[in-house]
């Protein structure tokens, strides 16, 4: 079974986790998508494979996803896994101040990645971004083509 964990706070980063879902349910897999709120440790065991999901606020994920992630993080050692963002794009808003921060500060991935390596998880593909048009959606127009594309990227190994 895929697990994916995702927080959302406009609903933008639910609707790529359920387009996430759906694609991978498409290729035969069974997924469990279960937001932030939800979520205990009681879903990790059954899980061959966790995917998170967050937007990126403040360059980092969510504090409650931060926090589960910092606090379950034991739990990943030699777990499949991987990750999502959902973002805007620095350069299409441009905005000076916010490309630089976001070059120096990254992405919600970043946060991810980090401590997938520290708690010596199997990071099986390189993360997903998937960009909103404003803050507070909607997301581009060609994020479901991404989204289907990054799945099979997840299965590819
Ligand atoms: C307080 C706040 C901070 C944000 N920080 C960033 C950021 O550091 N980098 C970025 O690319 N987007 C940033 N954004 C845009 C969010 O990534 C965007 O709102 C999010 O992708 C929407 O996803 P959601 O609908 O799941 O909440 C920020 C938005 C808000 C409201």
């Amino acid at each position: 079974m895929i697990l994916i964990i995702f927080d959302t706070v406009f609903g933008n980063t639910g609707k790529v986790a359920g387009m996430l879902k759906e694609a991978l349910t498409q290729k035969g897999e069974a997924v469990e998508m279960v937001s932030i709120a939800q979520v205990t440790e009681n879903n990790f065991p059954s899980a061959d494979m966790i995917i998170f999901g967050s937007p990126t606020r403040a360059f980092r994920p969510t504090p409650n996803m931060q926090s589960f992630v910092r606090a379950f993080k034991g739990l990943l050692k030699d777990k499949k896994v991987a990750c999502f963002d959902t973002r805007m794009d620095v350069v299409e808003v441009n905005n000076k101040f916010l490309t630089f921060m976001a070059k120096h500060f990254g992405y919600a991935n970043d946060f991810f990645m980090k401590a997938f390596k520290k708690a010596h998880a199997q990071i099986v593909c390189e993360p997903g971004n998937f960009y909103v048009k404003e803050q507070a959606g909607p997301l581009k127009d060609d994020t479901q083509t991404l989204v289907q594309a990054w799945a099979e990227k997840i299965l590819s190994k």
